[in-house]
């Protein structure tokens, strides 16, 4: 059976989401030159497992995106970070459902640096986590990065994330391999 098939107790995830700074909603067609303006970049792909992207690269991303927020029950949620006043979008969080059995998903960010060093990604992680774990009731989500990213390492810390592992050259990403790291975070750790 499928992972989308076994979700039958899911309550919906509330969008957008809003939090002191940012708003967090789905992502648009339209959205496409701000996508690309950071996923484009050598510096925000460094330590990806994409990109740097091309155009064509960026419009596909997005229209996954979209697929994404059609599929019932939804499992994957990636959602556009737009910076209030004004809410343009200067980079995506992500959500994901992997084992509904185990009530498990797993969380990304990426931020356009010129809003680096704020305390963004962890605002818009930390409202992604208390969704994920508030609406859609999961127990514990995940997230991992390349042992190198120092900056990513130290969102998932700020968020009361446990690293779990390290783990030697796990993934080969454009002929490198990479060593990872893997945080976690019960709902009980999170909402208590
Ligand atoms: C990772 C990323 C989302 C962080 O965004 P951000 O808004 O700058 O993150 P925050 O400001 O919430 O926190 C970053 C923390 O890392 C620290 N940091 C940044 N660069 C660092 C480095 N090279 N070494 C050590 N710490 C570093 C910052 O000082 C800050 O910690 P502090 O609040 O204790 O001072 C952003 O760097 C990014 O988009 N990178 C490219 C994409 C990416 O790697 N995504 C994660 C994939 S796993």
């Amino acid at each position: 059976m499928t992972l989308r098939a076994r979700i039958r107790v899911q309550h919906p995830l509330s969008l957008p989401i809003e939090t002191p700074r940012l708003v967090l909603r789905d992502f648009r067609k339209a959205d496409f030159e701000a996508v690309h303006a950071y996923a484009s970049l050598e510096e925000v792909a460094r330590f990806m497992i994409w990109g740097p992207n091309t155009p064509a690269q960026s419009r596909a991303a997005i229209d996954g995106f979209i697929e994404d927020q059609r599929a019932k029950p939804r499992i994957v949620f990636d959602l556009a970070i737009t910076l209030k006043p004004k809410k343009r979008v200067i980079g995506g969080a992500g959500l994901r459902i992997t084992d509904w059995e185990s009530r498990t998903g797993d969380l990304g960010y990426v931020l356009h640096p010129d809003y680096w060093g704020h305390g963004l990604a962890e605002e818009a992680a930390r409202a992604l986590l208390d969704a994920g774990f508030t609406d859609l009731g999961l127990r514990r989500i995940v997230a991992s990065c390349d042992q190198r990213n120092r900056a990513s390492a130290r969102v998932m810390e700020k968020l009361g994330m446990r690293r779990e592992g390290a783990f030697r050259q796990s993934r080969l990403i454009q002929d490198h391999w990479r060593d990872e790291y893997l945080y976690a975070i019960l709902a009980e750790e999170f909402l208590d």
